[in-house]
Protein backbone atom coordinates (compact mmCIF):
# COMPACT_ATOMS: atom_id res chain seq x y z
CA UNK A 1 0.00 0.00 0.00
CA UNK A 2 1.59 3.61 -1.30
CA UNK A 3 -0.67 5.77 0.81
CA UNK A 4 -1.89 6.25 4.15
CA UNK A 5 -5.44 7.86 4.43
CA UNK A 6 -6.03 10.93 7.09
CA UNK A 7 -9.13 12.22 8.27
CA UNK A 8 -8.78 15.77 9.21
CA UNK A 9 -11.11 16.73 12.36
CA UNK A 10 -11.39 20.95 11.90
CA UNK A 11 -9.73 23.20 9.46
CA UNK A 12 -9.10 26.57 11.21
CA UNK A 13 -6.15 28.00 11.93
CA UNK A 14 -4.07 24.61 12.51
CA UNK A 15 -5.84 22.59 10.28
CA UNK A 16 -5.07 25.34 7.39
CA UNK A 17 -1.56 24.93 8.31
CA UNK A 18 -1.50 21.30 8.14
CA UNK A 19 -3.28 20.98 4.93
CA UNK A 20 -0.57 23.99 3.84
CA UNK A 21 2.54 21.75 5.35
CA UNK A 22 1.27 18.25 3.90
CA UNK A 23 0.63 19.91 0.59
CA UNK A 24 4.17 21.69 0.25
CA UNK A 25 6.42 19.15 1.90
CA UNK A 26 4.51 15.87 0.46
CA UNK A 27 7.60 14.31 -1.31
CA UNK A 28 9.71 14.92 2.14
CA UNK A 29 7.83 13.36 3.68
CA UNK A 30 6.90 10.42 1.19
CA UNK A 31 10.71 9.56 1.61
CA UNK A 32 10.84 9.72 5.14
CA UNK A 33 8.13 7.59 5.67
CA UNK A 34 8.14 5.56 2.19
CA UNK A 35 4.26 5.79 2.27
CA UNK A 36 2.31 9.11 0.84
CA UNK A 37 -0.23 10.99 2.97
CA UNK A 38 -3.71 11.73 1.58
CA UNK A 39 -6.03 13.74 3.06
CA UNK A 40 -9.26 12.13 2.39
CA UNK A 41 -11.55 14.17 4.63
CA UNK A 42 -11.65 17.10 6.33
CA UNK A 43 -14.82 17.97 9.07
CA UNK A 44 -15.92 21.52 9.59
CA UNK A 45 -18.74 23.25 11.30
CA UNK A 46 -20.05 25.36 8.36
CA UNK A 47 -18.89 23.70 4.95
CA UNK A 48 -20.01 26.90 3.48
CA UNK A 49 -17.30 29.16 4.69
CA UNK A 50 -15.23 31.16 2.18
CA UNK A 51 -11.41 29.12 3.28
CA UNK A 52 -7.76 30.54 1.77
CA UNK A 53 -7.16 27.31 1.10
CA UNK A 54 -8.50 26.31 -2.70
CA UNK A 55 -7.28 23.09 -3.01
CA UNK A 56 -9.55 20.48 -0.31
CA UNK A 57 -12.67 21.32 -2.63
CA UNK A 58 -14.92 18.00 -2.32
CA UNK A 59 -13.06 17.05 0.82
CA UNK A 60 -15.38 19.04 3.40
CA UNK A 61 -17.89 17.36 5.28
CA UNK A 62 -19.91 17.97 8.44
CA UNK A 63 -20.48 14.50 9.11
CA UNK A 64 -17.93 13.17 11.55
CA UNK A 65 -19.05 9.72 10.15
CA UNK A 66 -17.73 10.04 6.80
CA UNK A 67 -14.23 10.38 8.61
CA UNK A 68 -15.03 7.44 11.44
CA UNK A 69 -17.14 5.52 9.54
CA UNK A 70 -14.38 5.44 6.75
CA UNK A 71 -12.37 1.89 7.07
CA UNK A 72 -9.75 3.19 5.04
CA UNK A 73 -9.06 6.06 6.97
CA UNK A 74 -6.07 5.11 9.57
CA UNK A 75 -5.34 8.52 11.25
CA UNK A 76 -7.17 11.72 12.18
CA UNK A 77 -5.74 14.77 13.34
CA UNK A 78 -8.27 16.91 16.00
CA UNK A 79 -7.79 20.11 15.27
CA UNK A 80 -10.87 21.82 16.50
CA UNK A 81 -10.22 22.23 20.22
CA UNK A 82 -12.09 22.00 23.53
CA UNK A 83 -13.97 18.90 25.09
CA UNK A 84 -17.16 18.88 23.54
CA UNK A 85 -17.46 17.15 20.66
CA UNK A 86 -13.75 16.86 20.23
CA UNK A 87 -13.41 13.61 22.93
CA UNK A 88 -15.85 11.66 21.53
CA UNK A 89 -14.27 12.11 18.16
CA UNK A 90 -10.90 10.69 19.14
CA UNK A 91 -12.36 8.29 21.97
CA UNK A 92 -14.55 7.51 18.25
CA UNK A 93 -11.45 6.74 16.56
CA UNK A 94 -9.66 4.82 19.16
CA UNK A 95 -12.33 2.85 19.13
CA UNK A 96 -11.80 1.60 15.34
CA UNK A 97 -8.25 1.71 15.64
CA UNK A 98 -7.19 4.26 14.21
CA UNK A 99 -4.34 6.20 15.46
CA UNK A 100 -4.26 10.05 16.56
CA UNK A 101 -2.72 13.33 16.80
CA UNK A 102 -4.20 16.03 18.58
CA UNK A 103 -3.24 20.01 19.30
CA UNK A 104 -5.99 19.84 22.28
CA UNK A 105 -4.21 20.67 25.62
CA UNK A 106 -7.75 21.16 27.22
CA UNK A 107 -8.50 17.25 26.33
CA UNK A 108 -5.41 16.51 27.18
CA UNK A 109 -4.84 18.07 30.21
CA UNK A 110 -8.39 16.73 31.47
CA UNK A 111 -9.03 13.53 29.88
CA UNK A 112 -5.41 12.62 28.56
CA UNK A 113 -5.59 9.47 30.79
CA UNK A 114 -8.35 8.20 29.69
CA UNK A 115 -7.41 8.82 26.11
CA UNK A 116 -4.05 7.36 26.50
CA UNK A 117 -5.89 3.82 27.98
CA UNK A 118 -7.91 3.59 24.91
CA UNK A 119 -5.21 4.03 22.98
CA UNK A 120 -3.19 1.25 24.95
CA UNK A 121 -6.12 -1.06 24.86
CA UNK A 122 -6.22 -0.67 21.02
CA UNK A 123 -3.22 -0.81 20.25
CA UNK A 124 -3.36 2.81 18.87
CA UNK A 125 -1.07 5.94 19.11
CA UNK A 126 -1.85 8.88 20.74
CA UNK A 127 0.49 12.40 20.00
CA UNK A 128 -0.05 15.39 21.14
CA UNK A 129 3.48 17.62 20.88
CA UNK A 130 1.51 20.61 19.37
CA UNK A 131 -0.54 20.73 22.84
CA UNK A 132 1.90 22.60 24.19
CA UNK A 133 4.18 25.38 23.24
CA UNK A 134 3.53 25.33 19.41
CA UNK A 135 6.32 24.27 17.50
CA UNK A 136 8.46 23.71 20.01
CA UNK A 137 9.56 19.75 20.24
CA UNK A 138 9.37 20.25 24.16
CA UNK A 139 6.90 17.11 24.89
CA UNK A 140 9.30 15.10 22.68
CA UNK A 141 12.50 16.61 24.36
CA UNK A 142 11.08 15.15 28.11
CA UNK A 143 9.45 12.00 27.06
CA UNK A 144 12.43 10.75 24.90
CA UNK A 145 15.49 13.42 25.36
CA UNK A 146 15.48 13.23 29.07
CA UNK A 147 14.12 9.41 29.59
CA UNK A 148 17.45 8.65 31.58
CA UNK A 149 17.43 11.76 34.09
CA UNK A 150 15.12 12.98 36.95
CA UNK A 151 13.35 16.49 36.01
CA UNK A 152 13.64 18.82 39.31
CA UNK A 153 12.00 21.94 37.87
CA UNK A 154 9.89 23.57 34.65
CA UNK A 155 9.79 27.24 34.44
CA UNK A 156 8.82 29.65 31.58
CA UNK A 157 6.43 31.02 29.47
CA UNK A 158 4.05 28.68 27.77
CA UNK A 159 1.17 31.16 26.29
CA UNK A 160 1.72 32.98 23.28
CA UNK A 161 -1.38 35.08 23.07
CA UNK A 162 -0.63 36.72 26.80
CA UNK A 163 3.23 36.78 25.84
CA UNK A 164 2.00 38.94 23.03
CA UNK A 165 -0.06 41.23 24.75
CA UNK A 166 2.27 41.70 27.80
CA UNK A 167 4.92 42.31 24.99
CA UNK A 168 3.07 45.17 23.10
CA UNK A 169 1.78 46.87 26.31
CA UNK A 170 5.41 47.02 27.50
CA UNK A 171 6.98 47.98 24.53
CA UNK A 172 4.44 50.09 22.74
CA UNK A 173 2.28 50.88 25.59
CA UNK A 174 -0.44 49.63 23.95
CA UNK A 175 -3.89 48.99 24.85
CA UNK A 176 -5.00 45.40 26.48
CA UNK A 177 -7.91 45.08 24.93
CA UNK A 178 -6.69 46.44 20.89
CA UNK A 179 -3.63 43.64 21.73
CA UNK A 180 -5.91 41.07 22.53
CA UNK A 181 -7.88 41.74 19.29
CA UNK A 182 -4.71 41.15 17.49
CA UNK A 183 -3.78 38.23 18.78
CA UNK A 184 -7.11 36.60 17.98
CA UNK A 185 -7.15 38.20 14.36
CA UNK A 186 -3.63 36.51 13.72
CA UNK A 187 -4.97 33.03 15.17
CA UNK A 188 -3.05 32.74 18.22
CA UNK A 189 -5.71 32.92 21.13
CA UNK A 190 -8.23 30.26 21.76
CA UNK A 191 -11.65 30.02 20.57
CA UNK A 192 -12.64 31.52 24.04
CA UNK A 193 -10.02 33.78 24.79
CA UNK A 194 -10.68 34.16 28.61
CA UNK A 195 -8.34 30.49 28.66
CA UNK A 196 -5.64 32.40 27.85
CA UNK A 197 -5.94 35.83 29.69
CA UNK A 198 -6.96 34.25 32.88
CA UNK A 199 -3.96 31.70 32.72
CA UNK A 200 -6.47 28.34 31.98
CA UNK A 201 -4.37 27.49 28.69
CA UNK A 202 -0.95 27.87 30.59
CA UNK A 203 -2.22 25.94 33.63
CA UNK A 204 -3.24 22.65 31.05
CA UNK A 205 -0.21 23.10 29.70
CA UNK A 206 1.80 23.06 32.73
CA UNK A 207 -0.29 20.36 33.95
CA UNK A 208 1.06 17.85 30.47
CA UNK A 209 4.76 19.20 31.11
CA UNK A 210 4.73 18.21 34.48
CA UNK A 211 2.89 15.07 33.81
CA UNK A 212 5.40 13.89 31.73
CA UNK A 213 8.01 15.74 32.87
CA UNK A 214 7.78 14.48 36.46
CA UNK A 215 6.05 10.93 35.38
CA UNK A 216 3.18 11.68 37.38
CA UNK A 217 -0.21 12.16 36.58
CA UNK A 218 -0.41 15.99 37.83
CA UNK A 219 -4.38 16.95 38.14
CA UNK A 220 -5.34 20.36 36.85
CA UNK A 221 -6.83 21.35 39.66
CA UNK A 222 -3.86 21.39 41.65
CA UNK A 223 -2.32 23.86 39.39
CA UNK A 224 -2.90 27.25 41.01
CA UNK A 225 -3.50 29.75 38.05
CA UNK A 226 -4.01 33.33 38.18
CA UNK A 227 -4.21 35.25 34.30
CA UNK A 228 -2.97 38.61 33.02
CA UNK A 229 -6.27 40.21 33.17
CA UNK A 230 -5.95 42.16 35.96
CA UNK A 231 -2.38 43.41 34.91
CA UNK A 232 -2.41 46.85 33.50
CA UNK A 233 -0.24 49.37 31.72
CA UNK A 234 0.90 51.37 35.06
CA UNK A 235 1.55 47.88 36.55
CA UNK A 236 4.28 47.49 33.07
CA UNK A 237 5.43 51.03 32.95
CA UNK A 238 6.55 50.16 36.80
CA UNK A 239 7.69 47.26 36.98
CA UNK A 240 10.03 48.67 33.54
CA UNK A 241 11.02 51.45 36.11
CA UNK A 242 12.45 49.19 38.52
CA UNK A 243 14.32 46.70 35.82
CA UNK A 244 11.39 44.48 35.68
CA UNK A 245 9.78 42.51 32.35
CA UNK A 246 5.68 41.54 33.49
CA UNK A 247 5.87 37.45 32.26
CA UNK A 248 2.96 35.21 32.94
CA UNK A 249 5.21 32.31 34.33
CA UNK A 250 4.64 28.66 34.61
CA UNK A 251 6.32 26.59 36.92
CA UNK A 252 6.35 23.05 38.29
CA UNK A 253 8.65 21.99 40.74
CA UNK A 254 8.73 18.86 42.68
CA UNK A 255 11.39 17.79 46.21
CA UNK A 256 11.27 14.82 47.52
CA UNK A 257 7.77 15.82 49.51
CA UNK A 258 5.68 17.38 47.00
CA UNK A 259 4.75 18.58 43.47
CA UNK A 260 4.40 21.82 42.82
CA UNK A 261 2.61 23.52 39.73
CA UNK A 262 1.82 27.86 39.01
CA UNK A 263 0.70 29.97 36.63
CA UNK A 264 1.25 33.87 37.53
CA UNK A 265 2.28 37.28 36.27
CA UNK A 266 5.62 37.53 37.79
CA UNK A 267 7.90 40.34 37.50
CA UNK A 268 11.80 38.84 35.72
CA UNK A 269 14.46 40.86 36.00
CA UNK A 270 15.78 42.01 32.12
CA UNK A 271 18.85 40.73 32.99
CA UNK A 272 17.26 37.19 32.56
CA UNK A 273 16.74 35.58 29.28
CA UNK A 274 13.05 34.74 29.98
CA UNK A 275 12.28 39.08 30.36
CA UNK A 276 13.57 39.23 26.36
CA UNK A 277 11.54 36.06 25.18
CA UNK A 278 8.75 38.44 22.92
CA UNK A 279 5.58 38.20 21.01
CA UNK A 280 4.08 35.10 20.20
CA UNK A 281 7.24 33.77 21.59
CA UNK A 282 7.75 30.45 24.52
CA UNK A 283 10.47 29.66 25.93
CA UNK A 284 10.77 26.63 28.84
CA UNK A 285 13.62 25.83 30.95
CA UNK A 286 13.88 22.23 31.98
CA UNK A 287 16.14 21.75 35.14
CA UNK A 288 17.24 17.72 35.46
CA UNK A 289 19.43 16.67 37.94
CA UNK A 290 22.03 14.73 35.98
CA UNK A 291 21.41 17.91 32.80
CA UNK A 292 21.51 20.50 34.72
CA UNK A 293 20.05 23.04 33.02
CA UNK A 294 18.43 23.44 29.10
CA UNK A 295 15.95 25.89 27.80
CA UNK A 296 14.02 25.47 25.00
CA UNK A 297 12.47 28.33 22.62
CA UNK A 298 10.35 29.03 19.63
CA UNK A 299 7.11 30.00 18.02
CA UNK A 300 4.29 29.24 20.81
CA UNK A 301 1.21 29.19 18.88
CA UNK A 302 0.03 30.13 14.93
CA UNK A 303 -0.62 28.10 12.02
CA UNK A 304 2.61 26.93 10.24
CA UNK A 305 4.44 26.56 13.89
CA UNK A 306 1.53 24.49 15.02
CA UNK A 307 1.23 22.81 12.42
CA UNK A 308 4.67 21.74 11.87
CA UNK A 309 4.50 20.27 15.45
CA UNK A 310 1.50 18.12 14.09
CA UNK A 311 2.50 16.88 11.14
CA UNK A 312 5.98 15.29 12.83
CA UNK A 313 3.59 13.66 14.93
CA UNK A 314 2.23 12.39 11.94
CA UNK A 315 4.90 11.44 10.69
CA UNK A 316 6.17 9.23 13.81
CA UNK A 317 2.78 7.99 13.46
CA UNK A 318 3.39 6.83 9.95
CA UNK A 319 6.74 5.42 10.33
CA UNK A 320 5.53 3.36 13.75
CA UNK A 321 2.96 1.91 11.09
CA UNK A 322 5.52 0.96 8.79
CA UNK A 323 7.47 -0.49 11.37
CA UNK A 324 4.72 -2.15 13.15
CA UNK A 325 5.37 -0.50 16.65
CA UNK A 326 2.04 1.75 16.87
CA UNK A 327 0.65 1.56 20.41
CA UNK A 328 4.41 1.85 22.12
CA UNK A 329 5.15 5.80 21.53
CA UNK A 330 4.79 8.49 23.86
CA UNK A 331 2.81 7.08 26.39
CA UNK A 332 5.37 3.96 27.48
CA UNK A 333 7.57 5.80 29.67
CA UNK A 334 4.82 6.95 32.48
CA UNK A 335 2.05 5.02 30.87
CA UNK A 336 1.69 2.13 33.87
CA UNK A 337 1.38 5.08 36.50
CA UNK A 338 -1.21 7.36 34.97
CA UNK A 339 -3.18 4.31 33.72
CA UNK A 340 -2.89 2.64 37.53
CA UNK A 341 -3.84 6.46 38.62
CA UNK A 342 -6.78 6.90 36.55
CA UNK A 343 -8.52 3.57 37.66
CA UNK A 344 -8.69 4.62 41.24
P1 LIG B 1 -9.97 27.36 15.02
O1 LIG B 1 -9.22 28.25 14.11
O2 LIG B 1 -11.08 27.94 15.85
O3 LIG B 1 -10.53 26.14 14.16
C1 LIG B 1 -11.41 25.20 14.67
C2 LIG B 1 -11.92 24.33 13.52
O4 LIG B 1 -12.77 23.33 14.07
C3 LIG B 1 -12.74 25.09 12.47
O5 LIG B 1 -12.41 24.61 11.19
C4 LIG B 1 -14.19 24.74 12.80
O6 LIG B 1 -15.04 24.66 11.67
C5 LIG B 1 -14.03 23.35 13.37
N1 LIG B 1 -15.08 23.04 14.35
C6 LIG B 1 -15.39 23.71 15.47
N2 LIG B 1 -16.39 23.10 16.14
C7 LIG B 1 -16.71 22.01 15.40
C8 LIG B 1 -17.68 20.98 15.54
N3 LIG B 1 -18.53 20.93 16.56
N4 LIG B 1 -17.72 20.01 14.60
C9 LIG B 1 -16.89 20.05 13.54
N5 LIG B 1 -15.96 21.00 13.35
C10 LIG B 1 -15.88 21.96 14.26
O7 LIG B 1 -8.98 26.66 16.07
P2 LIG B 1 -7.39 26.54 15.97
O8 LIG B 1 -6.78 27.81 16.42
O9 LIG B 1 -7.02 25.95 14.69
O10 LIG B 1 -7.12 25.50 17.18
C11 LIG B 1 -7.40 24.14 17.04
C12 LIG B 1 -6.77 23.37 18.20
O11 LIG B 1 -5.37 23.58 18.21
C13 LIG B 1 -7.25 23.80 19.60
O12 LIG B 1 -7.22 22.67 20.44
C14 LIG B 1 -6.17 24.78 20.04
O13 LIG B 1 -6.05 24.88 21.44
C15 LIG B 1 -4.95 24.09 19.46
N6 LIG B 1 -3.80 24.96 19.23
C16 LIG B 1 -3.95 26.10 18.54
C17 LIG B 1 -2.85 26.89 18.29
C18 LIG B 1 -2.96 28.17 17.53
O14 LIG B 1 -1.95 28.87 17.40
N7 LIG B 1 -4.11 28.51 17.00
C19 LIG B 1 -1.59 26.49 18.78
C20 LIG B 1 -1.46 25.29 19.47
C21 LIG B 1 -2.58 24.52 19.69
P3 LIG B 1 -15.36 25.93 10.72
O15 LIG B 1 -14.08 26.19 10.00
O16 LIG B 1 -16.45 25.49 9.82
O17 LIG B 1 -15.75 27.04 11.66
N1 LIG C 1 -3.86 30.12 22.54
C1 LIG C 1 -2.63 29.43 22.64
C2 LIG C 1 -1.51 30.40 22.92
C3 LIG C 1 -2.36 28.67 21.37
O1 LIG C 1 -1.73 31.60 22.70
O2 LIG C 1 -0.45 29.99 23.39
C4 LIG C 1 -1.12 27.82 21.46
O3 LIG C 1 -1.30 26.76 22.34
Amino acid sequence: KQTIKLGLLGFGTVGTGVVRIIQAHQEDLQKQTGLGIEITKILVQDAEKSRNIVAMEGKLTTNPADILEDPEIEVVVEVIGGIHPAKDFILGALERGKHVVTANKDLMALHGAEILKKAQEKGCDVFYEASVAGGIPILRALVEGFSSDRITKMMGIVNGTTNYILSKMSQEGAEYADVLKEAQALGYAEANPTSDVEGYDAARKMAILATLGFRVPMKLEDVDVKGISGVSKEDIAYGKQLGYEVKLLGLARRDAEAIEVSVQPTMIPKSHPLASVNGVFNAVYVHGEAVGETMFYGPGAGELPTATAVVSDLVTVVKNRKLGVNGRGMVAPYKEKILKDDSQ
